[in-house]
């Protein structure tokens, strides 16, 4: 199986990691091997028809900031040299237009081939579209890692809980905020606390898509179109961000045994991400960087989930089983 990484962040070289660590599942479970053909960074790339160790991919961004030896600008040019089954798109999140994200997708998609995505801009704004037009190329468009990283909530719920009627799903979708309130809760003021989530890698390049609840709108839109069929985008979701909580709030609710936390809700007719009473105890009210999610299912009552929502080699265990899943299908249709 032939791999393409568009994107050579953490990310990227996480799943490189991943992939190098795996060598011997794939091998065991295809009798094949998992062969990375290339990847692109933000300015340059490399083509291994060949294929190429993934931890040489890591090495050459360690050492030298670049991923490739080549520069580029267009990158659907250099998607067009480069041989592979699967591409992976694991560039920076773009809200606004989708971004690199967007058009790689897009041009793989057209062309054919199976995706992996975590990028939330394509899917938090042409959710729709994308998954039409993988239809019509009969090709796979997987992005469990693009909702709270780790934890496992898009693929649960289309495969585990398939037969359910799920009426909603509230959670907590960015670990960012989640850090800074908790922080906040033991009197720690909101910029101390945002300053050390960016140092531990946790928030966005832009934290503002964090603090402004932009990057948790985001998953609420991936998982109202994937989980509840709705044709929504980014815009829809109605946003209050952490920014206005005050360490006044923050005393009062303690005072009434509550925190407060940055939750998402979807259902059939709600589309909300803002701050929210939570009383201490309610599985809601957990503390530093987890994601967790309460899915209230018609026949199995409410599922909590919880995990890392981020990280590096977390985002790639989600990709991991979306690869898994795309090959075991592979096998069953030889
Ligand atoms: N900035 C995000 C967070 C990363 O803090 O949860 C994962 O999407």
């Amino acid at each position: 199986m032939r791999v393409f990484i568009c994107g050579f962040g953490t990310v990227g070289q996480g799943l490189c990691e991943v992939l190098a660590d795996r060598a011997q599942f794939f091998l065991d479970r295809y009798g094949e091997p998992v062969i990375v053909t290339g990847a692109m960074d933000s300015r340059t790339f490399i083509l291994a028809p060949q294929g190429i160790a993934p931890l040489d991919l890591v090495a050459r961004k360690k050492g030298s900031g670049r991923v490739g030896d080549e520069s580029y600008t267009d990158s659907t040019a250099v998607l067009e040299q480069a041989e592979y089954d699967i591409l992976v798109e694991v560039s920076p999140t773009d809200v606004k237009t989708g971004g690199a994200g967007l058009v790689n997708i897009t041009y793989a998609l057209n062309h054919g081939k199976d995706v992996i995505t975590v990028n939330k801009g394509p899917l938090a704004l042409k959710f729709c579209e994308l998954i039409s037009l993988a239809r019509k190329n009969k090709c796979k468009l997987r992005f469990e890692g693009s909702v709270a990283g780790a934890m496992p909530i898009i693929n649960l719920c289309h495969e585990n809980l398939k037969g359910e009627r799920i009426s909603s799903i509230r959670g907590i979708f960015n670990g960012t905020c989640n850090f800074i309130l908790s922080k906040m809760d033991k009197g720690q003021p909101f910029e101390q606390a945002l300053k050390e989530a960016q140092q531990m890698g946790y928030a966005e390049t832009d934290p503002t898509n964090d603090i402004e609840g932009y990057d948790s709108a985001c998953k609420v839109a991936i998982l109202a179109n994937s989980i509840f069929g709705r044709n929504v985008t980014f815009n829809d979701v109605k946003i209050t961000g952490i920014t206005g909580i005050t360490d006044e709030a923050v005393a009062m609710a303690a005072s009434r045994n509550m925190v407060i936390r940055l939750i998402g809700e979807i259902s059939e007719t709600r589309l909300e991400v803002g701050p929210r009473l939570v009383p201490k105890g309610h599985p809601l009210s957990i503390s530093g960087t987890l994601n967790t999610a309460l899915i209230q299912a018609d026949l199995a009552g409410p599922i909590t989930i919880t995990g890392r929502g981020a990280g590096r080699i977390e985002t790639a265990s989600a990709i991991l089983s979306d690869l898994i899943a795309i090959m075991d299908e592979r096998r069953n249709r030889r």
